[in-house]
């Protein structure tokens, strides 16, 4: 029909040319002429906009972020689940860059490590029922100055304490004003490193402590396969540095694996007790309940904030073989990776404490970036990791997160929702 109706009225049209009588009829078919390519046009934009969605099903919400029937979340507010949502594409993202951001390390950069396709970099978390505020990089170094924020774990606390700095480095004219307080360049296995931004004299620090409690060489007396033990019942011996902190940022998972532990030698002791069948999950929750003793002890709810971050998923193909591939876009289902026993943990002993403790759910949210991890674009490019994350990247999210806990927390929602974004 439509095929018809173009061969006519271009028929028409030519007809029409060089001759004074521009009829009705000529106008009409025209007219047809203009309609029918529009409705061509439109339909094979709406097919190829179906493509997209089909790959990529969250695009269709970036046409809808500036509508207001969400409220703005304020970190305490009950009807909106800040970790239900899904990725949309943002050409605002990222929030910094890492080859500008010298407290990124060279293993996470994954764009100057040769990584070509950079989608992976413009994806940001939309909350179904709430809108994430846009980060006002000025008002939170505002926020945090003569404060004290303290990450605590293992290599992923490491990335989240890396993206805050860039983050909020992007807000500073003088970049030379933040420097490692003992001059220390950033390694694996350094236990401390502490970044001080001197014009809001305020500190990230970092300490790492993979098991949160403490690893020492093992007892005498002991069967030849324990080389060391982990003591279930006493939190970390560097515990005492994270008390007088303003905000305190835990994690703990990654190591918790038969590889990490067993296979290095690494066994369970309970007082003076070894614990050689205890299996690991239950490990882990004695160790979470030694934490949580110590936070209602040793922490002030009055003065510190207090988070602890969930599992945070991995994506590898076959993880005998050290095998992975890191993909182009967000995964379209989370596939069983946005549950993990480790986070189901974190919230049954969380929900048990009387000093108010987040929990940053941020497994199901991670599960979806098979797409962000560093793959080879690493500083080991030799091997696959799809464990570590890129930066800039997902970890950006969950300090974004973060921000807006403490902006609730501490301001009235109105406020926080009317800061601007302006230092990208
Ligand atoms: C990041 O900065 C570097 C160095 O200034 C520049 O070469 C690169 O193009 C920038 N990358 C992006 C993605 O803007
Ligand atoms: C810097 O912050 C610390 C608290 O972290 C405070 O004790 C000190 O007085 C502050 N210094 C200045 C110059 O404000
Ligand atoms: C991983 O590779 C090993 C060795 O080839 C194989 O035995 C195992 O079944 C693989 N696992 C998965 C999940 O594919
Ligand atoms: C993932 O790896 C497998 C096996 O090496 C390969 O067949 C597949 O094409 C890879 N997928 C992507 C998206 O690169
Ligand atoms: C929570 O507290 C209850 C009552 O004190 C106790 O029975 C339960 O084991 C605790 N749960 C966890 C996960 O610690
Ligand atoms: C949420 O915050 C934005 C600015 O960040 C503001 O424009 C918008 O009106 C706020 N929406 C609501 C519902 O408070």
């Amino acid at each position: 029909m439509s095929g018809f109706n173009r061969s006519v009225s271009f028929k028409q049209r030519a007809a029409s040319i060089g001759s004074p009588r521009f009829t009705r009829k000529t106008w009409v078919s025209l007219l047809f002429c203009v309609l029918i390519v529009i409705g061509s046009l439109v339909s094979f934009f709406f097919v190829i906009g179906c493509g997209y969605l089909y790959v990529l099903p969250n695009l269709s919400h970036t046409f809808h972020d500036h509508e207001d029937r969400f409220s703005n979340f304020s970190g305490s507010d009950d009807t909106c689940d800040v970790f239900d949502g899904n990725w949309v594409l943002d050409d605002s993202y990222p929030l910094y860059n890492a080859s500008e951001c010298p407290f990124v390390e060279q293993g996470f950069n994954c764009l100057d490590n040769g990584r070509m396709d950079n989608d992976y970099i413009n994806w940001r978390w939309k909350p179904n029922n709430c809108i994430i505020p846009r980060v006002n990089v000025q008002h939170v170094l505002e926020m945090l100055r003569n404060k004290r924020v303290v990450f605590v774990g293992d290599s992923m606390s490491r990335t989240q304490w890396e993206s805050l700095i860039c983050l909020l480095m992007t807000g500073l004219e003088d970049k030379n004003r933040v420097y490692e307080i003992d001059g220390n360049k950033i390694t694996k296995q350094i236990r401390f490193l502490g970044v001080k931004f001197s014009s809001f004299n305020f500190t990230i620090e970092f300490y790492r402590s993979v098991f949160l409690v403490q690893h020492y060489w093992a007892p005498k007396h002991v069967p030849k396969r324990v080389r060391s033990t982990l003591k279930l019942d006493k939190l970390d011996d560097i515990s005492g540095e994270w008390i007088d902190s303003d905000i305190l940022i835990f994690n703990s998972g990654q190591w918790w694996v038969p590889g990490k532990l067993f296979g290095m030698g690494c066994y369970f002791q309970v007082g003076n007790s070894l614990k050689l069948g205890m299996p690991i999950d239950s490990a882990f929750r004695t160790t979470l309940n030694t934490w949580a003793s110590w936070v209602e002890s040793r922490i002030n709810p009055k003065r510190t904030r207090v988070f602890f971050r969930t599992f945070e998923p991995s994506h590898w193909r076959n993880l005998t073989l050290w095998q992975c591939n890191v993909t182009k876009f967000p995964l379209l289902e989370a596939g069983g990776k946005d549950n993990s026993p480790f986070s189901d943990a974190v919230f049954e002993v969380v929900n048990n404490m009387t000093v108010p403790v987040t929990v940053l759910h941020i497994t199901p949210m991670s599960a979806y970036r098979s797409d962000a991890h560093v793959g080879t674009w690493s500083d080991r490019p030799s091997l696959s990791d799809c464990s570590h994350w890129c930066l800039p990247g997902v970890p950006d999210m969950w300090n974004e997160i973060v921000i807006s806990y403490l902006l609730g927390s501490n301001e009235p929602a109105s406020t926080s929702a009317s800061t601007g974004f302006n230092n990208v």
